[in-house]
């Protein structure tokens, strides 16, 4: 303890007892995607000396070779992940296939799928930014490297998920099923610190999320659903706040903290919508809900879904409880 600081990595141990299986193994997973996340945060708060330090693809003045964000970021959680003994198989956005890890000793029991870097089009434009990650215990058999069904698992199979967020300032917030904390990072110190324990998101809000420039294409539902939205009533508060940084995972968790939906539907560009169900979705799926939230396709619970494919997309619709039932309540009847 710092005073009446509490570290990430002291609450992880405190609650090591809530978790069903191997806690040691679970404990220093987290811990190491916390590190990770701290190497990664300090290259993101470096990415507007580019034209100083060097651009991607190039050799920087210490000459060392410069890689883009995302890149980088997805180097930096495979290494951590891969050398601590507790996983057998990775899915990133960035790898096509699932990354298998090869150990020699011990019987590595989870599998962690991320998005190393999301909201990435924000790099260059000093908003915010984040990873995010979901894991899950293996459950082919034998010992070895994990293996595709390992990583295809319905998202109610979580034992943990999160998301860190490189921002005004950098924060972890992560669930293992028994509620929702979030860690600040303290730069002066170098730790994440618990400044958001025990989050409960509001039931009703007002703001909705959502690329209102594809509305073209938005099923017809969505559309009924946005106009109520912007409808002035007073009882209910409305019009809503309309809010799109255009990173899911800054999106989310303004929405988490004050209540609202965010949306990503099917358009004519994204059929299936836009966002991916392993490790954007399902992750931030099992945050909301355990802060008391909703996560849908627009019909099904995101959770329930059974993947077929590492990189599939979902529709989703995320938030608010109440918010998130009534538009799907305007997806049934339109
Ligand atoms: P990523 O940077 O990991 O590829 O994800 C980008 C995603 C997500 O963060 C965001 O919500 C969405 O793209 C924004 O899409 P639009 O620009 O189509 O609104
Ligand atoms: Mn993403
Ligand atoms: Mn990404």
């Amino acid at each position: 303890m710092h005073g009446n600081v509490k570290t990430l990595n002291q609450f992880i141990i405190e609650r090591q007892a809530d978790f069903q299986y191997a806690s040691g193994e679970l404990s220093r997973l987290l811990s190491d995607i916390g590190t990770a996340s701290k190497i990664i945060n300090r290259e993101v708060n470096k990415a507007g000396l580019v034209n100083i330090l060097g651009d991607a693809g190039t050799t920087n003045v210490q000459g060392e070779e410069v890689k883009k964000l995302d890149v980088y970021a997805n180097e930096q959680l495979i290494a951590a992940l891969s050398s601590g003994g507790e996983v057998c198989v990775m899915g990133s956005e960035e790898n096509d296939d699932i990354i298998e890890v090869k150990f020699t000793e011990g019987n590595a029991s989870y599998v962690v799928l991320f998005d190393p870097l999301d909201g990435s089009s924000n790099i260059d434009v000093n908003a915010s930014i984040g990873t995010i990650f979901s894991i899950y215990r293996r459950i082919s058999e034998g010992k070895g490297a994990g293996k595709l069904e390992d990583c295809l698992q319905k998202g109610t199979q979580q034992v943990a998920a999160g998301y860190v967020i490189y921002g005004s300032s950098t924060i972890l917030v992560y669930t293992t099923g028994n509620g929702v904390n979030g860690f600040t990072l303290d730069p002066s110190i170098g730790e994440f610190c618990l400044s958001h324990p025990d989050i409960k998101t509001p039931k009703d809000a007002k703001i909705y999320s959502i690329n209102e420039g594809n509305e073209a294409h938005f099923p017809e539902g969505v559309k009924k659903y946005i106009e109520y939205c912007k409808v002035e009533d007073k009882a209910s508060g409305r019009p809503y706040s309309s809010r799109y940084i255009g990173s899911f995972v800054a999106d989310f968790h303004r929405n988490l903290l004050k209540g609202g939906i965010f949306i990503y539907p099917p358009t004519a560009k994204a059929p299936n919508g836009k966002l991916r169900l392993l490790y954007e979705a399902n992750p931030l799926a099992f945050v909301a809900e355990q802060a008391g939230g909703k996560a849908s396709n627009g019909k099904d619970r995101i959770t329930e879904i059974v993947p077929s494919a590492l990189h599939q997309r979902v529709p989703l619709f995320i938030g608010s409880e109440n918010m998130v039932k009534l538009a799907e309540e305007y997806l049934a009847n339109n």
